[in-house]
């Protein structure tokens, strides 16, 4: 093969690769946002969902669930516990998202919104249990005010487990009312109160994302309009962000999780600080006044869109608007007076049909009137809908679109036979985001469905096209992200965890590689005229990086024999010692898990390399990046 190191191709988009968030597989509620108490303001639609009377030693009372719509509409529903007897306890469980996880030795913030209705109240005692049925954790406070107020009590956990549950006792004749009951370890990602789940963060921020797409996918376009995203019910205080029901709820049939709500304690803001947080340009996808095709298909008529489309005009105030604008003032209200810098937004996601372009039309209009340096990210949807997929390309590029999302899910076969797809593509045409990809080892959403090997170097040799062809592409995401371990809706996941635990699959080390080492400038990898796209089932591209004076190769054997490989570089001396990073097995299916996260993961070491060529072998099933120093 040979490499022109002075004849650059193609800049690499800063953004190149980047992150795709959706709460889906329980990666927010149950995930990410490290709340630990499943429905703790009884909104979900049988208002005690989670939660489970409980009384020891005597004890007894009751549960009843209060509607104050009047009052409160967007958190109507709070619960009263009546003590009728003196002795004993009672009280309520809640089961967490699977189980809550704790860890011994680690500090927990217990906090409820409360009221004594009368001078008879009771003393609440909060306990964790252990999945036996241990006391792990315990503490005590007492409401003392006949108005709502808001309770905090902190105490350390004695033992870790991963299936705890927290109990709160009453105690005492008399009654208290209770909402927004809550439990978050303390440490946190940046150790922000009622945060986020550090493990989990931290391996967004080791992938080094160009962007972070929020919030979906489909929970955008939500299962009818009245339960879309709508971002500004997710900021602020956050017993004022209205729950509602998760799109992927009842998805599959085969895996309903009627569980499945937003709470919304990860919002907007959280997103942006989270981007900010990890380096990444932020990325909202907002709805376009269409609920999801798949399920209601609702459409908002293009007349009464207005308050739709002024939802992206506020964003982008509130994302970038000074301190004299209102949503900029609000946005250093909630503690960032700085700008997020917001470049790019999506309107709509994986629509179809004139009704998305009507609406998309409308949208572009308003955006690109008052704010046209705001990329707009267009959807085009899944490749495999076919002449849904074409016809959206072909009208898109008629109306000058930026950039044009593609999702491809598909079989390893297909992600290797269409890593040329950008190849010969029209350069005159909207730019590429290649926002939802992986490749699928069975049907989507298959128990059997894995994060086997095949698939990740399947999905590095497609990369491969990508990175060739970096003056089309120009952001490219992995999707989904996040599933827990015993609630997914999807398969197969980026990152898995459990209540304690998280890994990264392979497929996550191939992105991370290729974020790591993703370069400035394209430069040619042939082999002859042609690029290295297949011959021999081996899958090549080069780039230089300016800044840290790298030639960077990246080649995949998706063979199950060894390569012999030469590249013979032209343009660049290049002498001295290489740096190689491997991601490989003899065994393809081969996939990592809790119990061994590393099983596939990447393996540095170095070679010294003399002359023009660098000369080596490639073992089967593998992925290879290749650094020199120029
Ligand atoms: O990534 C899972 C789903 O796949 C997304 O929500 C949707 O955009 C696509 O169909």
């Amino acid at each position: 093969y040979t490499i022109a190191a002075n004849q650059v191709k193609a800049k690499v988009s800063p953004y190149m690769y980047g992150i795709f968030f959706e709460d889906i597989n329980m990666a927010a509620d149950g995930g990410v946002y490290a709340e630990l108490v499943k429905n703790r303001s009884f909104e979900f639609n049988t208002a005690l969902t989670g939660w489970k009377e409980q009384q020891k030693n005597g004890g007894a009372g009751k549960v009843t669930v209060v509607n104050r719509a009047d009052d409160r509409p967007e958190n109507p529903h709070v619960i009263t516990v009546d003590v009728t007897s003196p002795a004993g306890y009672f009280g309520l469980s809640n089961e967490g998202f699977r189980g809550m996880g704790i860890k011994k030795g680690e500090t927990y913030n217990f906090t409820v919104m409360a009221r004594k209705p009368s001078k008879n109240s009771t003393a609440i005692q909060v306990e964790l249990h252990s999945a036996k049925g241990l006391v792990i954790g315990k503490a005590q406070l007492a409401p003392v005010s006949t108005n709502w107020q808001k309770y905090h009590v902190q105490f350390v956990a004695t033992a870790t487990d991963s299936k705890a549950s927290l109990f709160v006792w009453l105690k005492g004749k008399g009654s208290v009312d209770l909402d927004m009951i809550s439990l978050f370890p303390a440490h946190t990602w940046k150790n922000r109160p009622a945060g986020l789940r550090a493990d989990l963060v931290q391996k967004l921020a080791d992938l080094k994302p160009g962007f972070l797409r929020f919030p979906g996918g489909c929970i955008v376009e939500g299962r009818d309009l009245a339960n879309r995203y709508q971002w500004k019910k997710s900021i602020g205080d956050i017993d004022k962000r209205e729950n509602i029901i998760n799109r992927w709820n009842t998805e599959f049939a085969h895996r309903p999780t009627p569980d499945y709500y937003q709470t919304f304690g990860l919002g907007f803001m959280e997103y942006f600080l989270t981007a900010e947080d990890i380096g990444a340009s932020p990325l909202p996808i907002l709805n376009c006044g269409m609920a999801c095709q798949f399920n209601t298909g609702q459409l908002v008529a293009l007349d009464k869109l207005d308050p739709y489309v002024q939802d992206a005009l506020d964003l982008i105030e509130f994302a970038n608007g000074g301190l004299n604008t209102k949503w900029g003032k609000l946005r250093a209200d909630l503690g960032h007076p700085k700008p997020f810098n917001l470049k790019m937004m999506g309107v709509g996601n994986e629509q179809w049909g004139e009704q998305y372009i009507d609406r998309w039309k409308v949208f572009t209009k308003a955006i690109k009137d008052k704010y046209p340096y705001i990329q707009i990210i267009s959807s085009v949807g899944p490749y495999a809908s076919g002449k849904e997929f074409d016809l959206l390309n072909t009208t898109f590029r008629g109306l000058n679109a930026d950039i044009l999302d593609e999702h491809y899910y598909n079989s390893p076969k297909w992600f290797l036979d269409h890593a040329n797809r950008y190849d010969n593509y029209d350069r005159k045409g909207p730019k590429i985001f290649a926002g939802e990809y992986a490749a699928q080892s069975k049907t989507t959403g298959s128990p059997d469905n894995k994060n086997t090997l095949e698939c990740a170097l399947a999905e590095a040799a497609f990369m491969t096209g990508l990175e060739r062809n970096a003056d089309v592409v120009v952001m490219a995401s992995y999707a989904p992200l996040f599933a827990h371990v015993d609630a997914w809706q999807w398969t197969p996941d980026l990152i898995w965890f459990d209540n304690l635990r998280s890994y990264g699959t392979p497929n996550y080390y191939v992105q991370q590689l290729y974020s790591l080492n993703k370069g400035t400038d394209v430069i040619p990898l042939l082999d002859g005229d042609k690029a290295v796209s297949g011959q021999d089932g081996s899958y090549a591209t080069a780039c230089l990086d300016k800044s840290k004076k790298e030639l960077i190769i990246k080649f995949v054997n998706s063979t199950d024999k060894s390569q012999s490989v030469e590249f013979n570089i032209s343009g660049i001396n290049i002498s001295g010692r290489a740096t190689m990073i491997s991601l490989g097995n003899t065994d393809k299916t081969i996939m990592n898990s809790l119990d061994k996260p590393m099983a596939i993961s990447p393996i540095t070491s170095t070679m010294v390399v003399n002359g023009k060529a660098v000369k080596l072998s490639v073992a089967p099933n593998t992925f290879k990046v290749i650094k020199l120093k120029t």
